[in-house]
C-alpha cells in the first residue's frame, strides 16, 4: 500500500493553493509535478557542481560528468536495456522521434515504401512522419482504432507489406489513455521486416517498460512527464540501428576527429548528442527516477487504477457526459465531454474551483476527428492524486454543467 498523504508531502507544489482553494492538479499528462528530491537535486548542481561535461580535466566537470554518465546508467535500468549506450539524452520525446524520422528515414525509407502509424497518435508521433514521407515520396498508412479506443489489430496485416519500414505506436495514448498490444504490433511489424518505434511518454510512467522484453526498436520519453525536469527526455535504440544510422545533428561532443576534408563521428551514445548536453536535465531526470524506484510498481498502478474507477464511476452518472477511451486495462487518463457543453468553458471553471484539467486537442487532432469534436476535457492522474480528488473533479464537473446550463 502506497502511503499517498506521504507521497504527497514529496510535493511541495501540491500544498499551494489556486485561487484561494486546495490545487487539485490533474494534468500530470501534460507535465508532472516534481518531488522534491529531484528540485533539490538540480538546484545542488547548480549550486555546487555545474560544469560543462566531457569537456574538463577539472574537478567540477568531471564530477557532473560522472553524475551525467551514471544518470545513463539508471535510466538503462529503469527501461531495461542492454546498455547505457543505448540510451541518448534529447530535448524530450519530440526530439527523439525526430531523430529517428531524421537520421533513421533517411537512411532506411526510399520512394514508394510506407510508414504505419496508429490513429492514437500524439502529433509528435505523426508529423515527423509524414515530413519524412514528403521528403522521400512514401506512403504515411494508418492503423485505426474502434469507438472504445482499441487499436484495430484486425487490420494491421493488410497495411503491412515488404516495402513497410517502420510502425509508429503509442505504449499509451495521451488522450484516450488505450494501452495498445505493442507485443502484436510488434511481432506483425517485425514479421513483415520492419521496424517499431514506440511513444512511450505516458507509458513511461504509467507502468514503465523493459525495451528488452518488449522487443521495440526504438524507444521514445520525456522527463517532465515522468517527475522529471523540462527540457530532458531519451530516446533509446537498438545499438546496431543506433551504430548503422547517421547522426541528426552536427557540433561539438557528437565528433571523433574534425578536419574540412573530413569528420569522423564519436561512437554511440555521443553520436547523437552535438552540443552541451542538458547534463542538470539529465541528473534529475535520474534523481526522479530514483524516487519512483522507491516504490512497488504493483502499488502504483493499484492506486492509480482505483483513482480512474472512482472518477469515472462519478463522472458517468452526470448527465449527457461521455467519455472517451473505455478499452480494458487503460492507463489513469480520463477525458470527456458533457453535450451542450464546450470543454474550454468546463476547463475554466474547474479552474476557478482549483481543479487543473486539460481542455483542447490534446496534441491528438485524428482522435478528435475520429469522435467528431473539436476538443475533450481530461483528467489525468498521477502516483500523488487522492480519492478525494477524484470526487473533486467529480463534483466540480456538475456544479459547472449546472452553471453552464442554467
Ligand atoms: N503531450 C502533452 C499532453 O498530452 C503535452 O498533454
Amino acid at each position: 500500500m502506497l502511503d499517498i498523504e506521504k507521497i504527497r508531502g514529496e510535493f511541495p507544489i501540491l500544498s499551494r493553493k489556486v485561487y484561494g482553494r486546495p490545487l487539485v492538479y490533474l494534468d500530470s499528462g501534460a507535465t508532472a509535478q516534481k518531488p522534491q528530491q529531484v528540485i533539490e537535486a538540480t538546484d545542488r548542481l547548480y549550486r555546487e557542481l555545474n560544469a560543462n561535461i566531457h569537456r574538463g580535466v577539472h574537478y567540477l566537470s568531471e564530477q557532473a560528468t560522472e553524475l551525467y554518465e551514471s544518470a545513463r546508467s539508471r535510466i538503462a535500468g529503469f527501461i531495461g536495456a542492454t546498455s547505457p549506450e543505448e540510451v541518448i539524452f534529447t530535448s524530450g520525446a519530440t526530439a527523439s522521434l525526430n531523430t529517428v524520422a531524421y537520421a533513421w528515414g533517411d537512411m532506411a525509407v526510399r520512394a514508394g515504401d510506407n510508414i504505419v502509424v496508429s490513429e492514437l497518435e500524439h502529433h509528435s508521433n505523426i508529423v515527423p512522419w509524414q515530413m519524412l514521407a514528403e521528403r522521400k515520396g512514401a506512403e504515411i498508412r494508418v492503423l485505426p482504432f474502434d469507438e472504445a479506443g482499441a487499436l484495430r489489430l484486425d487490420l494491421l496485416p493488410s497495411l503491412l507489406d515488404e516495402r513497410t519500414r517502420a510502425v509508429a505506436v503509442t505504449q499509451a495514448s495521451n488522450t484516450l489513455g488505450t494501452r495498445p498490444d505493442l507485443r502484436a504490433v510488434i511481432a506483425a511489424a517485425h514479421a513483415a521486416g520492419a521496424i517499431v518505434v514506440v511513444d512511450g511518454c505516458q507509458g513511461a510512467v504509467h507502468g514503465g517498460v523493459n525495451v528488452a522484453e518488449l522487443d521495440c526498436d526504438f524507444y521514445a520519453f520525456s522527463g517532465h512527464k515522468l517527475y522529471g525536469p523540462t527540457g530532458i527526455g531519451v530516446l533509446w535504440g537498438r545499438r546496431e540501428l543506433l551504430e548503422a544510422m547517421p547522426p541528426f545533428l552536427g557540433g561539438g561532443d557528437m565528433v571523433d576527429r574534425v578536419t574540412f576534408r573530413k569528420t569522423t563521428y564519436a561512437p554511440v551514445p555521443l553520436k547523437f548528442e552535438a552540443g552541451t548536453a542538458n547534463f542538470v536535465g539529465a541528473i534529475g531526470l535520474a534523481e526522479a527516477v530514483r524516487f519512483l524506484q522507491r516504490f512497488d510498481p504493483a502499488g502504483i498502478e493499484a492506486h492509480e487504477e482505483a483513482l480512474l474507477r472512482r472518477a469515472a464511476e462519478r463522472l458517468e452518472r452526470i448527465e449527457g457526459l461521455r467519455i472517451y477511451g473505455t478499452t480494458p486495462g487503460k492507463c489513469a487518463i480520463l477525458s470527456f465531454n458533457v453535450a451542450g457543453v464546450h470543454a474550454y468553458d468546463l476547463g475554466m471553471i474547474l479552474d476557478k474551483l482549483g481543479i487543473a484539467v486539460r481542455t483542447g486537442q490534446h496534441c491528438a487532432e485524428p482522435v478528435m476527428d475520429h469522435y467528431g469534436v473539436q476538443s475533450m476535457c481530461r483528467a489525468s492522474f498521477a502516483l500523488y492524486n487522492t480519492l478525494s480528488e477524484a470526487d473533486a473533479l467529480a463534483d466540480g464537473v456538475e456544479r459547472a454543467v449546472k452553471m453552464l446550463r442554467s
